[in-house]
């Protein structure tokens, strides 16, 4: 007989866009996890449970889980799971997994997390956690979307790590947030091109007054689609940096997307 799921409950929801939301839910108890990891969440679907890799958007000391996810149409999971509210229950295997760690990656100076569209969830738990200060000396959040309205969620995320009194401290001015779309004018503080663009053309470096990327300085975890993963990993690897792993940390890691 399968094991049966345990569940959590809904706190709260965010809706960005019509294709995007985040939602917040209880954390079971004893649940240990390092952020960057995924867990596998869903809901019940005609009896069975339906369950999906999804990204712990929230750093690892938060007492509440959070995710970012988007609104597939006609998607088995995602198009019953846009319509959970507060106090609704959902699925969660409190198991987590992944090498968007700080253990797969040798010690540097600037970590860069560099993802497109929702994948920015696993680096909006990593930005969030004290220990990536203490590793680096420079953290730089990079996050390539089609439209404005779709880097709103990491615009909040790094608002919120701003105004959070003990973050903020630590953080100082380490943190660097660059936003850039790709089919739409860019508004205040926001690129336009695709991150690998902006790599290529070194204008990334330019905006955070970093050098380009070198084995010796340069961490790099990757999170998007899969040619945007390959894209970002050639360009790692033609800088010199080799792929790392959780059972072999080197200066790169990738994971993708999950639920497109
Ligand atoms: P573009 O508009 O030029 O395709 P998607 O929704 O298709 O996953 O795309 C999300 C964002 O990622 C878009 O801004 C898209 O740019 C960008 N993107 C798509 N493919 C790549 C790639 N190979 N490398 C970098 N960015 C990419």
């Amino acid at each position: 007989m399968a094991a049966v799921i345990p569940t959590e409950t809904v706190l709260s929801t965010h809706h960005y866009t019509d294709d995007l939301f985040s939602f917040k839910t209880t954390r079971p108890s004893g649940f240990r996890f390092r952020s960057g990891e995924f867990a596998m969440l869903g809901l019940m679907n005609e009896g069975k449970p339906l369950l999906r890799a999804y990204s712990i958007a929230s750093p690892n000391w938060a007492d509440e889980l959070e995710f970012y996810s988007i609104k597939v149409p006609n998607g088995p999971l995602t198009s019953r799971l846009q319509h959970i509210k507060p106090g609704d229950e959902i699925l969660l295997r409190p198991k987590a997994t992944g090498t968007l760690i700080h253990d797969a990656l040798i010690p540097g100076r600037n970590l860069w997390l560099i993802s497109s569209g929702t994948g920015i969830a696993p680096f909006t738990s990593v930005a969030r956690d004290p220990e990536t200060y203490e590793r680096f000396e420079k953290v730089i959040l990079v996050q390539t979307c089609r439209q404005m309205a779709e880097l709103q969620y990491g615009i909040d995320i790094v608002d919120e790590i701003r105004r959070d009194e003990m973050l903020s401290e630590l953080v100082g001015d380490r943190l660097h947030h660059v936003a850039t779309v790709t089919r739409e004018e860019p508004g205040p503080n926001t690129l336009v091109g695709r991150c690998t663009d902006l790599v290529r053309s070194g204008d990334l470096f330019e905006v955070t007054g970093t050098a380009p990327w070198s084995p010796d300085t340069d961490r790099v975890m990757i999170c998007g689609s899969t040619a945007m993963l390959n894209d970002t990993k050639d360009l790692c690897e033609a800088a010199g940096l080799d792929e790392g792993s959780v059972s072999r940390p080197g200066r790169y890691v990738i994971e993708k997307a999950f639920v497109g």
